[in-house]
């Protein structure tokens, strides 16, 4: 565990902040740390950036990163998980809600390899888009929100079955809501793709089963699965366990 202390917070939405802190983590696009809360919590987050996380403010802990200022301390542990394959070519990322926050630093990497890179961001409401901005720096950005507040009124997988008409990628890689992966994976068809996968995690690589999912454990042999692993797991866009394990439908 390292302490780290807090340099820079960024409002990103209504209830997203980027925490930086001030020691980078050297790690794979796609990798994750645990982040320990005194007192609280230790919850894994995704690095958005080699010396940040972006967090959606959903419960107790999220709400005390929310609370952190300058110079506060938190602990971390990692990076944990595997990562994205990155050797292919042209790409199609799809994130949806904070789902961007664990595909930015691929964007950020396959931008500076010179890779072809279009990137789908789905949300709520134009207010709830996450790192827009900073994706238009990286590659061609295409939005959809439920609201119609910004770009396409609808979801985000109705961008995504127009951009792989237009052009089939190479490789897709999604990150977000567990249903709108499965919708990515049906229209990807026999493009390869890549999902990152959220489930309950205690230990962060691969001891207590908290994370099991299928065959695999998602901290250790994930989170980063691909299309062939995913229709192995059976869970997969059905249901996941909580803290006490008990499975919850999706
Ligand atoms: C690999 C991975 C990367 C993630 N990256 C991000 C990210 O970049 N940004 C972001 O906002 N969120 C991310 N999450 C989700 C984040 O960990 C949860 O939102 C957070 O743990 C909620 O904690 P809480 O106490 O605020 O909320 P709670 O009220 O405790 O829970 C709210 C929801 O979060 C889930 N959750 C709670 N504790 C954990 C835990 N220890 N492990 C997994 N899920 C948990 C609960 O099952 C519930 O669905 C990631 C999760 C995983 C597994
Ligand atoms: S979190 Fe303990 S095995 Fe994955």
């Amino acid at each position: 565990m390292q302490i780290v202390q807090v340099s820079e917070v960024i409002n990103e939405t209504n209830n997203i902040k980027t925490i930086k802190f001030k020691l980078p983590v050297e790690s794979k696009p796609g990798q994750f740390i645990m982040v320990w809360i005194p007192g609280i919590d230790e919850i894994p987050m995704s690095l958005s950036y080699s010396d940040g996380i972006t967090v959606d403010n959903v419960g107790e802990a999220t709400q005390a990163i929310h609370a952190l200022e300058i110079g506060s301390q938190i602990g971390i542990k990692g990076p944990y998980g595997n990562g994205f394959d990155l050797s292919e070519n042209n790409f199609l990322l799809v994130g949806g809600g904070t789902g961007i926050a664990a595909l930015a630093q691929a964007a950020e990497k396959l931008s500076q390899s010179g890779k072809n890179l279009r990137i789908a961001i789905g949300a709520r409401t134009a207010s709830d888009l996450l790192f827009q901005e900073r994706m238009k720096a990286f590659g061609e950005v295409h939005v959809a929100t439920d609201d119609g507040s910004s770009g396409h009124h609808g979801f985000v997988t109705q961008v995504v079955e127009k951009l792989i008409a237009e052009k089939k990628p190479d490789m897709i890689l999604a990150c977000g809501p567990e249903p709108m992966m499965v919708a990515v994976v049906g229209l990807a068809g026999d493009i390869s793709i890549q999902c990152s996968l959220e489930r309950y995690m205690k230990c962060g690589f691969g001891i207590c089963g908290s994370c099991q999912c299928g065959k695999y454990t998602v901290c250790k042999d994930g989170p980063v699965f691909s299309g062939q692993q995913l229709a192995e797991i059976e869970d997969f866009g059905k249901w996941k366990r909580d803290a006490a394990g008990k499975p919850v439908w999706f």
